[in-house]
């Protein structure tokens, strides 16, 4: 069965896309099929890859092209579902659906017809919007990226509170599997502060924290992923050990 998972925080640079990215392409590596759907305007995950496209997920929510016509392939076992700033557009025909419950499923639905891969994995926008939860409506998991900052520790408190409702009073349950630590500086003692918070309120749903590494913002830059572009980093032993992670609890 394909594990359809979320990475979701709504606050801003916490390492969705990087770990959408790096996630992504280390599971590839050992084998398992995986999509990256990139659902923010922003790009970033399509940017990442150096995905080259000529349909994005604008066309294929505005019934201009079909799943199969926007998925591009990227590296061996990783496809893409790419995005643009025309995604914006996509969620102004979304809201203008006269079937109130359509505008959160749309996606759900767009993705159907989609088979043959282990993993999907969903890169968020940082907001609460009208496509985050057409993710959260589509996928059966999702990842918390929390930089060791006060703020991310509030934008996981919005994403466990939104899970909540949505499990509460609609027939799709959603389960929040995996927090993920990013930016972490074991000498800093803010950085511990928030570990021990997170571990204090999700226990054993903890990864081992990723730390702060320029060469994964290296990396990205240079369209490669951390094991292309230095496979002996922090970032890439890191993001190795929560692929391990990942297969291991699916
Ligand atoms: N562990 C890390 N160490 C150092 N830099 C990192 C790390 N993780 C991500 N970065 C860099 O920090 C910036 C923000 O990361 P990223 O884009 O993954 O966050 P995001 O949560 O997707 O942001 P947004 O909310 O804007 O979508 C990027 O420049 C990225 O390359
Ligand atoms: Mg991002």
């Amino acid at each position: 069965m394909t594990r359809i998972i979320s990475i979701l925080n709504f606050k801003g640079g916490t390492g969705k896309t990087t770990t959408v990215v790096n996630l992504a392409a280390g599971l590839a590596l050992r084998g398992w099929r995986i999509l990256g759907v990139d659902l923010d305007p922003q790009g970033s995950l399509t940017a990442s890859l150096g995905t080259k496209y000529s349909h994005s997920l604008y066309h294929l929510l505005t019934d201009q092209a079909t799943v199969a016509e926007c998925i591009v392939n990227v590296r061996d076992n990783l496809d893409i579902l790419p995005s643009d700033p025309s995604l914006a557009q996509a969620e102004g025909t979304l809201w203008r659906m006269d079937d109130v419950r359509q505008r959160r499923t749309i996606l759900a639905e767009k993705m159907q017809g989609v088979s043959g891969y282990d993993y999907i994995l969903i890169d968020c926008s940082p907001s609460i919007n009208l496509l985050n939860e057409n993710a959260v409506f589509y996928a059966h998991e999702v990842f918390v990226p929390v930089s060791m900052e006060y703020l991310a520790l509030l934008g996981t408190k919005q994403v466990v509170a939104t899970l909540k409702t949505i499990n509460q009073t609609q027939d799709h349950r959603m389960t929040l599997s995996l927090i993920i630590p990013t930016f972490y500086h074991s000498r800093h003692r803010k950085s511990n502060e928030v570990l021990e918070t997170l571990k204090r309120h999700f226990a054993g749903q903890v990864a081992l924290p990723i730390r702060a590494n320029v060469r994964l913002s290296e990396a990205a830059s240079h369209y490669l992923t951390i094991y292309e572009y230095d496979p002996r980093s922090h970032g890439a032993a890191d993001y190795a050990q929560l692929v391990e992670r990942v297969i291991n609890d699916g």
